[in-house]
């Protein structure tokens, strides 16, 4: 497929998992943990949850997509050996992260929060983690156009 197209629904789907992630930062969290209630957190995270799993594999999809048209194939990963390859082992290993987080709050954190609020605050630290990364992930890949890292 085209670069230029692959580059725009990069950016796309990027804008949707950046944007989701902030958006809950910035101004679902803070409300539910001063109120305490993880009620409006969950509601979110499931109404997110639709739009914001296609886009991250599509992400995932595209980004591969890119890094192999630019010479970056799965047997040079993680060797970090050229600065192309760097910031493409360096995203997937965060994309790494970001699905243990995920698996950790699926399954460990979220099943207890429905019962009491009082691992709100682990919930909010895997919450903001996911955001940090998905910046991350973000100026990383603005690093490509000017060589790597
Ligand atoms: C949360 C996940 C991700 C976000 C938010 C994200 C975001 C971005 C952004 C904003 C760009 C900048 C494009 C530009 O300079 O115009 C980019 C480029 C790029 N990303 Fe990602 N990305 C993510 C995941 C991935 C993954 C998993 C890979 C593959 C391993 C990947 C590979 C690339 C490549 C190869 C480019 C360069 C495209 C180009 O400049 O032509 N990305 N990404």
């Amino acid at each position: 497929m085209n670069h230029h197209l692959l580059l725009i629904i990069h950016l796309v789907a990027a804008t949707i998992w950046v944007g989701g992630h902030l958006y809950v930062c910035l101004c679902v969290l803070p409300g539910v943990l001063k109120s305490k209630d993880a009620g409006p957190l969950l509601r979110f995270e499931k109404s997110f949850e639709p739009l914001g799993m296609p886009a991250l594999v599509l992400l995932v999809g595209t980004g591969i997509w890119m890094a192999l048209q630019f010479g970056v194939y799965p047997s040079q990963w993680f060797s970090f050996a050229s600065p192309l390859e760097r910031v493409v082992s360096v995203k997937l290993l965060l994309l790494l992260l970001t699905v243990v987080l995920a698996l950790s709050a699926q399954l460990r954190v979220i099943p207890t929060l429905k019962q009491s609020a009082a691992r709100l605050n682990e919930m909010a630290v895997h919450v903001v983690l996911v955001t940090l990364i998905a910046l991350a992930m973000l100026v990383l890949g603005s690093f490509i156009r000017y060589g790597g890292i």
